[in-house]
C-alpha cells in the first residue's frame, strides 16, 4: 500500500508542475508602488497563468492521496473571481487608503513587525510573503467559523469583503527574515520529511503541494519562515480547529489526513525545518 502511494506520488511529481522560485517571483509586484497599485500587469498575468494550471495540478496531487476528486472543486472555486480582480485595477472599491493602512498596522500589533510573526503567550503566525489566495480563504474561514480561533474570529468578523480582498494581497511583498529559534538538531530530519514525505506512513512529500522552496502557491500556504511553535500547534490540533462546518467542506480536508498521520516527533522536525527557510 505504502509503495503504491509512493509510486503514485512520484508519477504525480513527474507530471505536476510546481513553480520554481523564479517563476513565482516573476510576477512579484513592484515594491515601490503605491499600495493602491500593488498588483501590476505582470502579477495579474502570472496569477492567470497559475490559475490555468491550478485545476490540473491539484486534481493530480489530490487524486494521488484520496479518491476525492471532489476537492478540486473547492480549490479552484474562487479562481474566476480572483482572476478578474487581478486583471483589472488592484484597488477594490470602498477602502480609503488611510483606513486600510490603519487596519494593516493593527494586524502587525499581533503578527509582529513586517508581519514576521511573534511569540507571545501563543505563537502568532507569520503573514509576510503568504499567498493571497490562502490568506483570503483563512479570513473567510474565520468569519464563517469554519476555522476556530476566538481571537482571530473576532478580528476577522468586522472586516468588509473589500478589506478582506485588500488585506489578502497586502502581506505578499513583505520579506523580513525568519523569526528563528527552532532546534537546529531537528532540521535535517525535517528536511527529509519535507522533500520525501514518510513513505512507510503514507505521508506524501510536503513539497508536492507547498512547493520545493516552501513558498506555496495560491491556495497552498507558504510554510517558509513560519514560526515553528505555530506549525506544531496547527498540525497537532488540525481536526479540532479547521474545517469545522460539515456542510461547508473546504481545503482543510486536503491537509487533515496528512497532519493526522504525522507523529509528534515528525511534526517537531518538519516544523523546525520550514521555520528556518528564507
Ligand atoms: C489580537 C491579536 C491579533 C490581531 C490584531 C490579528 N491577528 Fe491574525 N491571528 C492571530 C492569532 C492568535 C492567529 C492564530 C490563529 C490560530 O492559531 O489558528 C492568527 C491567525 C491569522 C491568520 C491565519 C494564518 C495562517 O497561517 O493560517 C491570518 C490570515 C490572519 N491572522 C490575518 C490577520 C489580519 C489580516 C489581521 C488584521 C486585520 C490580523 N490577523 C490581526 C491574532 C491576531
Ligand atoms: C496534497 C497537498 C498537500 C500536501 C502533500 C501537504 N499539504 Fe500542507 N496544506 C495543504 C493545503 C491545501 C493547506 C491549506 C488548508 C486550508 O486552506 O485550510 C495546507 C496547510 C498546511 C499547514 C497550515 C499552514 C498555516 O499557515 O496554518 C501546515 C503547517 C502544513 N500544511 C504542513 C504540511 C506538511 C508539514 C506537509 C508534509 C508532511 C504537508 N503540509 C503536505 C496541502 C498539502
Amino acid at each position: 500500500m505504502a509503495i503504491t502511494l509512493r509510486s503514485k506520488l512520484l508519477a504525480t511529481l513527474d507530471t505536476v508542475q510546481m513553480p520554481t522560485k523564479v517563476e513565482m517571483r516573476q510576477g512579484a509586484p513592484n515594491k515601490n508602488a503605491h499600495p493602491r497599485q500593488k498588483v501590476t500587469y505582470e502579477e495579474g498575468r502570472s496569477l492567470r497563468y497559475r490559475r490555468e494550471n491550478c485545476g490540473r495540478r491539484i486534481m493530480k496531487a489530490v487524486k494521488a492521496l484520496a479518491p476525492a476528486a471532489l476537492f478540486a472543486v473547492f480549490f479552484c472555486a474562487g479562481a474566476g473571481a480572483e482572476d478578474s480582480k487581478t486583471s483589472g485595477p488592484a484597488q477594490p472599491p470602498g477602502v480609503p487608503a488611510k483606513e486600510f493602512e490603519a487596519k494593516a498596522g493593527y494586524c502587525e500589533t499581533c503578527h509582529g513587525l513586517s508581519a514576521r510573526g511573534f511569540i507571545g503567550t501563543n505563537p502568532m503566525p507569520r503573514l509576510a510573503g503568504q499567498q493571497p489566495g490562502y490568506i483570503k480563504n483563512q479570513l473567510q474561514a474565520f468569519i464563517d467559523r469554519r476555522r476556530l480561533n476566538p481571537v482571530m474570529g473576532n478580528v476577522a468578523h468586522v472586516l468588509s469583503p473589500a478589506m478582506v480582498d485588500f488585506l489578502s494581497t497586502h502581506f505578499k511583498d513583505l520579506d523580513p527574515p525568519p523569526y528563528g529559534g527552532a532546534p537546529k538538531d531537528l532540521m535535517s530530519e525535517g528536511e527529509k520529511i519535507y522533500h520525501e514525505g514518510v513513505p512507510s506512513a503514507e505521508v506524501p512529500a510536503c513539497e508536492t503541494c507547498h512547493g520545493q522552496d516552501a513558498y506555496g502557491m495560491d491556495q497552498f500556504p507558504r510554510l517558509a519562515g513560519q514560526l515553528d511553535g505555530y506549525v506544531i500547534a496547527k498540525l497537532t490540533n488540525w481536526s479540532k480547529e479547521r474545517g469545522q462546518d460539515p456542510n461547508n467542506p473546504d481545503n482543510s480536508q486536503v491537509m487533515g489526513p496528512i497532519a493526522e498521520k504525522l507523529t509528534k516527533e515528525q511534526i517537531a522536525a518538519v516544523a523546525a525545518y520550514v521555520s528556518d527557510l528564507k
